[in-house]
């Protein structure tokens, strides 16, 4: 379960094994080394400043580095919904987002001497029922001045109702951009620090300091890039739908693999592109199987699906790799970036891209720099003020209903399971009560697992999921591995070991 692009993309070195020490102040610490942390750090390092990445994992771990990486924008049914909760203005200044974003890597693709693949985007619908989304998204397109058409031929073997179409759009492969992200931060004098997970930003004086497991930072500013904000100020986490996806890759023939790069407006959800594989070979690639982390279900069956549609659907021949991600929506919103609730302005945060983050991350970063930097962005003002409308509240409050059943349903089904270790099959998972505390059991490479089944954000009963053999927490999308490690997601602190759960471990 590698992402392609770590498999045909450098090797990204930015730090010895051992955790780096850190130096004494910053001005800026950027928490997070995915798109808009990279992005971020290489804008402020241009701008002189000292500027330290702390990034939990390794450059490229999380999301970023497990997109599609289509940098578009046509964006499936985006800007038709972003027109229908925030209204016109609001459109016309995501467009204008997006455009610059866009604009802004294709110039450091070509400043960096990086291949440029281009391909015209498509939106197709499956069924006639959704023309009329078709129509609202052409007309949204039209709104905010992005040339889209009616598709002719869409370029993919089989029928659809309809589509529509943008000529010119490009394809990332997201670990090279990366790659070049870092290696500039590096040598501009910045520092990149991976395994270095952040725990908490507190104020001291005319100081932040950022506490990481290995020790406390001094910044003037911090940046949290960790795809939803780890700090709880602001409720971020309550503002959010996470959703998680399949992504996989496929060989075939390479005169019938569709050039374009195509997204259904219904379903089933799916996504295509073309990548290269690791022995140069075309790859057809697919995106779907969008589910609420945590909320999966069997997720094995999931993937299994996501292969018949290929091979019935495009011909494809057998997998070649598969990889799974989450990414944030704001409840019937537009991504923020900005100040965080309580950082008394030394505090920013981006988030809510809903799958768009190619363009949205860049722009989350030129918005995040130029309001530290005291610069002006219109479409950044505009963006920012723009509130979620009747639509997103009622949006919100559905999406917190459901959490809050999750807590009472989960933690009642913790209390009522069976004691005692379960008979766990090879990459299966449950939850057994071991006295009053529910115990997440797993077994993963012959290997019994067992630690607390209480996610470390804010409680909630952790489900497994089968395909990752990962605990995903149904509430907030935090993930943890087998053995408790956090992997994504609001949680800072590793799952309790149950033989020793005085305390959670370090993350
Ligand atoms: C399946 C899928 C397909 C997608 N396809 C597309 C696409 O085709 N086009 C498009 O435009 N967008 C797409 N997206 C969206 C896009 O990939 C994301 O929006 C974008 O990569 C998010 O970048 P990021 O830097 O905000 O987050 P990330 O890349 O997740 O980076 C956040 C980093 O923060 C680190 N971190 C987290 N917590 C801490 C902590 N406490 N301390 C230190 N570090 C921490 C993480 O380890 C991680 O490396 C897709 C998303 C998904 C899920
Ligand atoms: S992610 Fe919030 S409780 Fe688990």
């Amino acid at each position: 379960m590698t992402a392609l692009w770590h498999r045909t993309g450098p090797t990204i070195s930015v730090s010895p094994s051992e955790p780096t020490p850190l130096g004494r102040r910053y001005d800026t610490v950027v928490v997070g080394a995915g798109l808009t942390g990279l992005v971020t750090a290489v804008l402020l390092c241009r701008a002189g400043q000292r500027v330290a990445v702390l990034e939990a994992r390794a450059v490229g771990a999380v999301t970023t580095g497990h997109t599609t990486g289509k940098l578009s924008l046509l964006q499936g049914s985006v800007f038709s919904q972003v027109r229908r909760h925030v209204g016109d203005e609001a459109l016309v200044a995501y467009a204008e987002a997006n455009r610059e974003g866009q604009a802004w890597m294709v110039r450091e693709l070509e400043r960096l001497g990086l291949p440029i693949d281009r391909r015209d985007a498509v939106t197709y619908a499956n069924g006639e029922d959704h023309l009329d989304a078709l129509e609202r998204e052409l007309e949204a397109c039209r709104v905010a001045g992005v040339d889209a058409r009616w598709a002719d031929d869409t370029g993919l073997p089989f029928a659809t109702a309809g589509a529509i179409t943008l000529d010119d759009q490009v394809q990332l492969q997201p670990i090279e951009v990366l790659a070049a992200l870092a290696a500039e931060v590096l040598e501009r004098g910045g520092e990149i620090h991976e395994r270095r997970r952040v725990h908490g930003v507190e104020e001291d004086g005319d100081a932040l300091q950022v506490q990481t497991a290995g020790g406390v930072v001094s910044a003037d500013r911090c940046v949290l890039a960790t795809g939803v904000p780890i700090l709880d100020r602001g409720l971020f986490f309550a503002r959010l739908e996470p959703s998680r996806s399949f992504v996989t890759a496929y060989d075939m023939p390479e005169d019938r693999i569709p050039r374009g790069m195509h997204i259904s407006i219904d379903a089933p959800d799916r996504s295509l592109r073309t990548a290269r594989g690791t022995d140069g070979q075309t790859l057809v690639v697919v995106g779907g199987g969008a589910h609420t982390t945590g909320r999966g279900g069997d997720t094995v069956r999931t993937l299994a699906e996501l292969d018949a549609w290929a091979q019935q659907k495009l011909g494809a021949g057998p997998r070649v790799t598969w990889w799974a991600a989450q990414d944030y929506q704001r409840h019937a919103s537009l991504p923020f970036a900005g100040p965080l609730a309580g950082g008394h302005g030394r505090i920013f945060t981006a988030t809510g891209y809903d799958k768009w983050g190619m363009t949205n991350a860049v722009a989350a970063s030129l918005a995040i720099v130029s309001q530290m930097l005291g610069g002006r962005l219109d479409w950044a003002d505009t963006m920012r003020h723009a509130g979620p409308g009747v639509a997103g509240v009622a949006d919100a409050v559905r999406v917190n209903a459901e959490v809050a059943a999750h807590v009472a349903v989960d933690w009642t089904k913790a209390v009522l399971s069976g004691s005692g270790a379960a008979d766990l099959a090879e990459g299966e998972g449950a939850i057994v009560r071991e006295g009053a505390r529910p115990v997440a059991v797993s077994r993963v490479d012959g290997k019994l697992c067992r630690v607390s089944a209480v996610c470390t954000h804010l409680g909630g009963i952790v489900n497994w999921n089968p395909a990752e053999r990962s605990w995903d927490c149904p509430l907030h999308a935090s993930r943890f591995s087998a053995t408790g490690e956090v992997l994504e997601g609001p949680a800072v602190r590793n799952l309790a070991a149950v033989d020793d759960d005085r305390s959670a471990a370090e993350g």
